[in-house]
């Protein structure tokens, strides 16, 4: 069977009081639309079109790589929206799952549930429902004597008998494509809130003796519909639950999964603990047997096996193996360390490779930076990298030892094995093996005390 979606996201989201499009909102760390596209392309379909509308091109910038977008200028309701793909839908023979842009939590399963449901019943018109405790908001499904639907109601059109109904509208339905657009094209907007409802279609279809059903297999958590800011928490929480879920189960150790937050697209290791307070997001991947928290931030970073982070920030870089890094220091982007790094309190970076079992211990700033193998770094240690015009390179040799508080003026080098004394301000390139040391001779006044010394 030929299956398509559509995937209605042109609404401006009002209640979510934004400038941007609500569809456009984040569920853990992905626009809740692209969470709906991801579903009903795993349930099959093969043409997927998204309606957009409010900042449209803003939408089709983020989602419109994977799908067709079409435009509804204005927005007159779901019914218009659905409309507003027919074009998309030339020749095609076969059944369209409409899908709200703003159910991130929608599953495929489910999906496929409805999908099979509409075929074996051979049903015009598919809708999902699930029974909800408190129904506030939802359209109600309406039945007959004989439990068949017979049409759904909005909240602002519900009688107060109708609003007593449990059973509501996911918003979400599958139809037979056939006769589809003109009925949409017929449907009347004469209701409380003036719009084109395409739930009307449940009662159109009905009187006009095509089959309708309803299919109430969704979980209620699962259709969740994100109109507002507190819904999108709600509807975060349970997505995060899930997301540590599957990461606990793959064989990595959360230990607090109420203070841990973890991104869709993340990958780790098993063996890997996580502690708490910590935070992992975007293309984030970890190897195993890593100890990650507590506080701890990744955004896009990728860690090797055997990788220590504690309290620190790491921002689009990798760490090899058996590295650590922290607690508090702060990984800027385009960070490449090796194995075997020690990277301490109070370092900062950004920019800078460095080789296999180099040392930077503490209180250090390396910016532009090319540090070798098996260098030590000495606190307080500062690449001054910045003219305040230009940005320029330091380069340390393999198994350099760079004293404390050191200052390398770039661009410089300082060679292979060359070592710096500490407190030096270094300007001129220190060649390999060779000592550079830049601060004045140490003076000694002999007795000073007594006021008998020597003075210059
Ligand atoms: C809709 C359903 C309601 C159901 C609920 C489930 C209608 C009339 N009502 O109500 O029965 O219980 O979803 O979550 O369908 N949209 C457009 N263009 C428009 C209007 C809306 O693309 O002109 C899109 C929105 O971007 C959104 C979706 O359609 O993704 C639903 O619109 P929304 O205004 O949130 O409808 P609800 O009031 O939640
Ligand atoms: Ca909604």
């Amino acid at each position: 069977m030929d299956l398509a979606a559509v995937v209605l996201a042109a609404g401006k989201g009002t209640r979510m009081k934004s400038e941007r499009p609500k569809v456009l909102h984040k569920v853990c760390g992905k626009p809740m639309a692209a969470h709906v596209i991801d579903a009903v392309e795993e349930a099959g379909a093969q043409i997927m079109v998204v309606v957009v509308g409010y900042k449209g091109e803003e939408v089709k910038k983020e989602l419109g790589n994977r799908v067709v977008t079409v435009m509804q200028k204005e927005q007159l309701g779901t019914a218009h929206a659905l409309m507003q793909a027919r074009p998309a839908f030339e020749g095609f023979k076969g059944r369209i799952l409409v899908v709200c842009g703003d159910t991130p939590l929608i599953k495929c399963s489910t999906l496929q549930t409805l999908v099979n449901e509409s075929v074996r019943t051979g049903s015009a018109a598919a809708v999902l429902t699930s029974m909800m405790e408190e129904p506030a908001g939802y359209g109600r499904v309406i039945r007959d004597f004989s439990g068949n639907v017979s049409k759904i109601v909005e909240q602002k059109d519900a009688t107060p008998e109708e609003l007593e109904v449990k059973e509501v509208n996911t918003g979400i339905y599958c139809f037979a494509i056939d006769g589809l657009f003109d009925t949409l094209a017929g449907l009347k907007a004469d209701n409380a809130q003036g719009e084109y409802y395409l739930t009307d279609i449940i009662d159109f279809y009905r009187k006009k003796g095509l089959k309708v059903t309803a299919v109430s297999d969704a979980r209620p958590w699962e259709i969740l519909g994100v109109n507002d800011r507190k819904q999108l928490a709600a509807v975060e929480k349970i997505m995060r639950q899930e997301v540590l879920n599957d990461i606990m189960l793959s064989g990595v150790t959360v230990v607090d999964p109420e203070n841990t937050y973890i991104e869709s697209k993340v990958e780790i290791g098993k063996d890997t603990i996580i502690y708490p307070f910590t935070i992992i997001e975007g293309k984030t991947v970890i190897g195993e047997n890593c100890s990650i928290g507590p506080s701890t931030r990744l955004v896009d970073v990728e860690l090797g096996h055997c990788v220590k982070v504690e309290q620190s920030t790491v921002y689009s870089s990798i760490v090899g193996d058996n590295s650590s890094v922290g607690p508090f220091a702060y990984i800027r982007p385009d960070c490449v360390l090796g194995k075997g790094v020690k990277v301490g309190d109070f370092v900062e970076m950004k920019k800078v490779s460095v080789g296999d079992g180099s040392k930077i211990p503490h209180l250090t700033y390396l910016g532009d930076s090319e540090v070798g193998k098996d260098v030590n770094v000495g606190a307080g240690t500062i690449t001054c990298n910045y003219d305040g015009k230009n940005k320029h390179p330091t380069h340390i040799g393999d198994g350099a030892f760079i004293g404390s508080n050191a200052n390398l003026v770039a661009p410089v080098r300082v060679g292979e094995k060359a070592v710096i004394g500490a407190g030096s301000t270094i300007t001129k390139d220190v060649p390999p093996a060779a000592l550079g040391v830049a601060r004045s001779k140490q003076k000694v006044y002999d007795k000073w005390k007594s006021g008998n010394g020597n003075k210059d």
